[in-house]
Order: structure tokens, then C-alpha cells, then sequence
């Protein structure tokens, strides 16, 4: 392992850590308690390349490599979680699905304006009975010859009603179970598609969730992505990278968690010192500063495995298992340094320790991610 940075690699992260810093503090509050969704800082993000971080630059995409996408998703989750889930999305599924499987033609029609930020995508697997259990979509893509009739609901879909491009997987010949499924792009207007009532959530409140509602809706051949029956491996496939970008914003919940409680352990006094001077919250701030160089070692290993062109089914999905137990403890920890101020809003740990909870859940629960990683072991 060599986790020597190049230096377009640290200029990636100090302009991150340049934007988070100056543009989303501002606000960031709010648009937690209000469900706003984060639009001038997506339009932002957009314009400084974030949001199509990996994609090759004749689409528009910055070229980067994942490493550099980890360093973004950490200094962008140590500020606002809501933003780094919308990029994380659209970064990882939705632009890196459509550049390694999509035809010529739906790269050049969807990726410009995805990587710029001028739309954004969403990706659409969860359903009302189809969680973990993936092959069980009960969304069907009908094959009437030139096109398919989609029908069926979602649950669950980040960008839901923000995105422009959704891509959807369904069900096309059940007989063939998972062989069967299908990955098809569906643009926002398509008669038939409803997007539904929006989730009130616990965390990353910011970013929009719904439900999505598929009703004879009629989507050309051409939409398909890869071949006939690709779909789940698709889906499986963009999942596996997925878990690099989630993992990366666990590791930036707990960091930001993490900064926020050491300033202010120097800061408050209780039994006539600064609260760090205590060895109780000394010890606190250690083990919070090691899980969390531990969480990023992984990180930085599946995004250099990714880079490297080494299966990184493993690597992620233990990246994203150890980071997300981390985001929950560390969150925790930081909100019990702060005492009575971190259950209050102003002292934004507490919105972390809300935020960090969802890191274990989508994009495959941490159970999912151990059934991932023994399968790996067991091969
Ligand atoms: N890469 C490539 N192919 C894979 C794969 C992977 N990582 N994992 C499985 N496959 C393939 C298998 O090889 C198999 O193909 P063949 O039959 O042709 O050999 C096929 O997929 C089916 O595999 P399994 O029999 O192993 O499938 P399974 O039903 O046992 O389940 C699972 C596998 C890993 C549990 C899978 O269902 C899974 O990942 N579930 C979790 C789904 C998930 O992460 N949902 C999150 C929703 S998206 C989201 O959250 C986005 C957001 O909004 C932020």
C-alpha cells in the first residue's frame, strides 16, 4: 500500500475541503430542519467538477481516479452529508454505470450535463418488497418488441424528485429470476412516471428521497443498459463501487464529528480546566482518532484497488462495514464531549450522529456487506 499523494490528488482535496469550508457551514442547519434541498450548492459543486469526478473528459467528467474521489467525499461529508450523498449518486452510480456499460450514444446524451451539474441521476433498485433482497424486483420491463412497458413502484430513491435521469432496474422475463432483469434509463417527463410523496427522514435530511411510480410506461429498446438480462449484474456491479463513495462519507461524518469535539474539548472548562485536560475525554479523542485513521486506510485501499483494476468487491464492502460502524460511534462519542450542547442543533454534532446512521443501511446494510466479504472469503 502507498498512500503517497500525487499532487493533483491534494489539490483535489484542499479545493474540496476549500468549498465545503466556505460554502456549505452557511446554511447547513436550516436546510437539515426544513428538508431543503442543497440546489446552489449542487450547481456549485458541478461547476468546480464534483459531480463527475471519474468520468473521462471527452463527457465532460474531471478523469480523476477514485482515490481522489475519496478525498473529495470525506471534505465534503465533513460539512454537509445531504451534498456528499446527491454526488456520491451521481458520481458512482449513475455517471460511472452509464460510462462503463452505456452505449456511445447514452453517454454522449446523459454524461455532459450530468458531470456539469446541469442535471443529476438517479438509481432505482429498492423497492417496496426488494431491499436487501435485490433479485426479488417486482417492477416489470415488458418486452413489446421496440420497447418495454415499465410498471411498477420504487421506494427509497435519492434525487428522487431532483433527478433528471433515473436508472431503473426491472423485471423482464421472471422465469430467468435475476437473468431476467433488465437496467433502463427513464427520463423525468415519460408519461406514466410519478414521483411520489417525499420521505421525512432521520438524517441527511437535505437530500430528497421518494418513492417512484411506473405506470405503462413506455421506454425504447435503446434505453436498455448492456445487453438483454444485464440488469442485476449491473445493478451489482455499480454497487460495488458505490460502497467506495458511501464508505468515504462515513469516514467524513465521523471525521467532521471528530474535529468538531477536539476544538471544543480546548475550549471547555469543567473542574477548573479545559475538558480535554481529563483524561476521560483524552481517551475519548484517541480512540476516536484511530478508528478513524483505521476507516480511511480502508477507504484508500478500495479506491486504489478500484484504480488499480483489482477486484474490489471486498475491499469495499469493508470500507463501507468498518467506516459506518465508525461514523455511529464516533458521532456518538462527539456528541457526549459536547455534554448538554451536542443534543442541541447550533453545535452540529448531533446532526452528524442522525447522519451517520443511514451509512449502515443504504447500498446494502452492514449485514449485506458481511455477506458480501465472506462470500469473497469463501470463493
Ligand atoms: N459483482 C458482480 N456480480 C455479482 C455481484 C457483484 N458484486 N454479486 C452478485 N453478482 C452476480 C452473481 O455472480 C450472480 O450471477 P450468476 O447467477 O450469473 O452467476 C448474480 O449476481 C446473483 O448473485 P447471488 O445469487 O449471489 O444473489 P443473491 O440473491 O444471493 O444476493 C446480494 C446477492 C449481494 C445479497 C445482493 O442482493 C445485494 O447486494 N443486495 C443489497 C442491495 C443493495 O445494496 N441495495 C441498495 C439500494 S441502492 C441505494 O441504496 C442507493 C442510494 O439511494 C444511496
Amino acid at each position: 500500500m502507498d498512500f503517497q499523494f500525487t499532487e493533483e490528488q491534494l489539490a483535489v482535496q484542499a479545493a474540496a475541503r476549500d468549498f465545503a469550508q466556505s460554502e456549505l457551514w452557511a446554511g447547513v442547519i436550516e436546510r437539515d430542519e426544513h428538508q431543503k434541498f442543497p440546489a446552489e450548492q449542487i450547481k456549485k459543486m458541478g461547476e468546480l467538477g464534483f459531480m463527475g469526478m471519474m468520468v473521462s473528459p471527452e463527457y465532460g467528467g474531471g478523469g480523476m481516479d477514485t482515490v481522489s474521489y475519496v478525498l473529495a467525499m470525506e471534505e465534503i461529508s465533513k460539512v454537509d452529508a445531504s451534498c456528499s450523498v446527491i454526488m456520491s449518486v451521481n458520481n458512482s452510480l449513475v455517471c460511472w454505470g452509464l460510462e462503463k456499460y452505456g452505449t456511445e450514444e447514452q453517454k454522449q446524451k446523459y454524461l455532459p450535463r450530468l458531470t456539469s451539474g446541469e442535471i443529476i441521476g438517479a438509481f432505482c433498485l429498492s423497492e417496496p418488497e426488494a431491499g436487501s433482497d435485490a433479485t426479488m424486483q417486482r417492477t416489470t420491463a415488458e418486452d413489446m418488441g421496440d420497447h418495454y412497458l415499465l410498471n411498477g413502484t420504487k421506494n427509497w430513491i435519492t434525487n428522487g424528485s431532483t433527478a433528471s435521469v433515473y436508472l431503473v432496474i426491472a423485471q423482464t422475463n421472471p422465469e430467468l429470476k435475476h437473468r431476467g432483469i433488465n437496467a433502463l434509463i427513464i427520463e423525468k417527463d415519460t408519461p406514466g412516471f410519478v414521483v411520489g410523496l417525499k420521505e421525512n427522514k432521520l438524517g441527511i435530511r437535505g437530500s430528497d428521497t421518494h418513492s417512484l411510480m411506473f405506470t405503462d410506461v413506455k421506454v425504447p429498446k435503446e434505453n436498455r443498459i448492456g445487453e438483454d438480462g444485464f440488469g442485476f449484474k449491473f445493478a451489482m456491479h455499480v454497487l460495488a463501487g458505490g460502497r467506495i463513495g458511501i464508505a468515504a462519507q462515513a469516514l467524513g461524518i465521523a471525521s467532521g464529528a471528530f474535529e468538531l469535539a477536539l476544538k471544543y474539548s480546548k475550549e471547555r472548562k469543567a473542574f477548573g480546566v479545559e475538558i480535554a485536560k481529563h483524561q476521560a475525554i483524552q481517551f475519548k479523542l484517541a480512540d476516536m482518532a484511530t478508528d478513524i485513521d483505521a476507516a480511511r486506510l480502508l477507504c484508500l485501499q478500495a479506491a486504489q484497488d478500484k484504480d488499480n483494476h483489482v477486484d474490489y468487491t471486498k475491499s469495499g464492502a469493508m470500507a463501507k462495514l468498518f467506516a459506518s460502524k465508525v461514523a455511529m460511534d464516533t458521532t456518538a462519542e462527539a456528541v457526549q464531549v459536547h455534554g448538554g450542547y451536542g443534543f442541541v442543533k447550533e453545535f452540529h454534532v448531533e446532526r452528524f450522529y442522525r447522519d451517520a446512521k443511514i451509512t449502515q443501511i443504504y447500498e446494502g446494510t452492514s449485514e449485506i456487506q458481511k455477506i458480501v466479504i465472506s462470500r469473497e472469503l469463501l470463493k
